[in-house]
């Protein structure tokens, strides 16, 4: 089937997806789908957060009758990929922290993976570290702070510098202050929001780091698992699970229509 590619993350964070993707795929046919109301999902109960990913994706892909589901949320990709390749008859294709291009990168052998506390805590990623980057240090720093900022970007609030600074602050003392470990050099953004501040990670850094996402890769995976894109460029529908108003700019600029309100069972 030649359908579109749906795109889902718990709020904005799939955008930077989105925008890899249409990097590769400048004709491919997109639909978009966050989960607003439960956003953030870092913060959620596992269980709880299962099954909610599992509906979403469910109504989103009765909605959209997509031909590949994105799961552009390294927190529920880490979480319930299993269960949404199990529920769906479509593939799937996950978003996990580039650890494996990170430890490709990364000369002083020091990491840090920038994540939801969710993220930073999963057995997965515990597995992609031990297969990908043993011979690595991990600074793991939770900065579920700055998805909040990326939102608030998104509907057209400058980030808060001062808040971004303290969520960093854990990692920037890995960078600058000695430690019986080599100075990180290289960045994991597991998160999908955080590609979207970007340009303000960079200007807080005390120093330049290499900065690694997972959307070149994701977008590689899809060209693997899908023979043919659909180009109908009547698409680019939007789907939210709470009003969503404010975000109609900052979608819009990524190439997605006004948002409507997801039927969730
Ligand atoms: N964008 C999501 C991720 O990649 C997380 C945001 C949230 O906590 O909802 O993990």
């Amino acid at each position: 089937m030649k359908g579109p590619v749906l795109v889902f993350d718990s709020g904005v964070g799939g955008l930077s997806v989105a925008q890899s993707l249409r990097q590769h795929y400048p004709d491919a046919a997109m639909c978009y789908t966050c989960d607003n109301a439960w956003l953030p999902y870092g913060l959620r109960e596992d269980a709880a957060l299962t099954e909610r990913i599992v509906s979403v994706c469910q109504a989103a892909v009765d909605a959209c009758q997509p031909s590949v589901l994105v799961v552009a949320c390294n927190t529920a990709s880490t979480l319930a990929l299993e269960h949404l390749r199990q529920q769906l008859a479509i593939p799937v294709v996950g978003t996990v922290p580039a650890i494996k291009p990170a430890a490709a990168i990364s000369q002083t052998r020091h990491i840090g993976l920038l994540a939801t506390r969710a993220t930073v805590a999963r057995p997965y990623t515990q597995r992609l570290i031990d297969s990908f980057a043993s011979d690595c240090v991990i600074t793991r720093v939770a900065a579920d702070a700055l998805v909040v900022e990326a939102e608030a970007y998104l509907a057209g609030i400058t980030p808060n510098t001062e808040r971004m600074q303290a969520a960093l602050t854990p990692l920037w003392q890995v960078v600058t202050a000695p430690t019986e470990h080599p100075k990180l050099d290289t960045v994991v953004l597991g998160c999908t929001h955080f590609p979207l501040l970007k340009p303000w990670l960079e200007q807080l850094a005390p120093a330049p780091l290499y900065w690694i996402d997972s959307g070149d890769a994701i977008a590689r995976r899809v060209a693997q698992v899908v023979a043919e894109l659909s180009s109908d460029h009547h698409d680019g529908r939007c789907y939210t699970t709470a009003p969503a108003a404010n975000l109609t700019a900052g979608l819009a600029r990524y190439g997605f229509k006004a948002p409507q309100l997801l039927n969730v069972r």
